[in-house]
């Protein structure tokens, strides 16, 4: 409440929360994350309507025109329910696959056709036309990667054909591994000339101390340089419930209390 002015759930809007048995849709835990944060004047990120992995059982074992349909339902259904609420929502959650390759992931829903993409940002507008629609990724913080470069081909594509796109967004889980890139910038200034917001959508920073501090200051000063950056999300807020606790990557220890970064 002290720090933050957006909320988004880590869990609680996926499709195994909210869509746990087909058409019937659970939205407690996620209406008491929004609820809270509506009352004090806090923005709303939600994610993630659609997206490979997290699916409920019964849409695991979905395959074909039937599970099109069935996503489509899900986009439209919870981005319904919530409509007027999110400030922004991760309509489509990594489906791009890593490596060189520059191709979609494979997954069930990406065998539905390559159009499924699409079809769901039309059914989200369709369904919420206030919120700001974003494709959201990882490893697509390097303008040199070939997912990066993927998915702005995808966005630009989807800008030339009037496909509703608003915005994208960065995940940025950066560690030894895969570090902060240099070339963080140009990649949000690239995507942001596509005519979209770009938003960091679940920083985190494995580290510590004065070099954690920096690599957070040099992505928050990327951000601020680019007029469409809008928004910096973090994946959490202590330490230790970050789902990769043991890399101490937020900017709060376990106690609550603010590190230097
Ligand atoms: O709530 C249950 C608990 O009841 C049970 O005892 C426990 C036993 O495993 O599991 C708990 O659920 C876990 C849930 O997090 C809440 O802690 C799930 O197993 C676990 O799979 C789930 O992990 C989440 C992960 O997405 C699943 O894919 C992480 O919290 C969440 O941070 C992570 O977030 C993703 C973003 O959505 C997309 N980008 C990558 C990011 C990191 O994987």
């Amino acid at each position: 409440n002290r720090e933050f002015n957006s909320v988004t759930p880590e869990n609680e809007m996926k499709i195994d929360a909210t869509e746990p048995q087909q058409n019937q849709f659970t939205f407690g835990n996620a209406d008491r994350i929004v609820n809270h944060a509506l009352g004090r004047g806090m923005k709303v990120r939600g994610h993630t309507l659609a997206w490979h992995s997290q699916q409920p059982g019964w849409m695991q074992n979905m395959s074909g025109s039937a599970l099109r349909s069935a996503m489509l339902n899900h986009v439209t259904r919870v981005a319904t329910y919530y409509r007027g609420k999110i400030d922004s929502w991760d309509v489509v959650n990594e489906a791009f696959a890593d490596g060189s390759s520059g191709a979609r992931r494979d997954s069930n829903l990406q065998r539905t056709g390559n159009d499924w993409i699409e079809a769901a940002f039309r059914a989200a507008r369709a369904a919420d036309p206030g919120a700001k629609l974003c494709y959201n990724d990882y490893n697509t913080d390097d303008w040199t990667h070939a997912k990066t470069q993927a998915v702005y081909n995808m966005v630009r594509d989807f800008k030339t054909r009037g496909v509703p796109i608003d915005c994208v967004g960065l995940q940025s889980h950066f560690n030894s591994g895969s570090p902060y890139p240099g070339n963080y910038r140009t990649t949000l200034s690239s995507f942001a000339a596509l005519g979209v917001d770009v938003q960091i959508t679940e920083l985190d920073i494995e580290g510590s101390g004065t070099s954690q501090a920096t690599a957070y200051r040099n992505v928050v000063n990327d951000c601020l340089a680019v007029a469409r950056c809008t928004g910096i999300t973090v994946w959490g807020i202590r330490d230790t419930d970050s789902w990769r606790a043991s890399g101490t990557p937020l900017l709060f220890d376990g106690n609550g209390n603010k590190k230097p970064a």
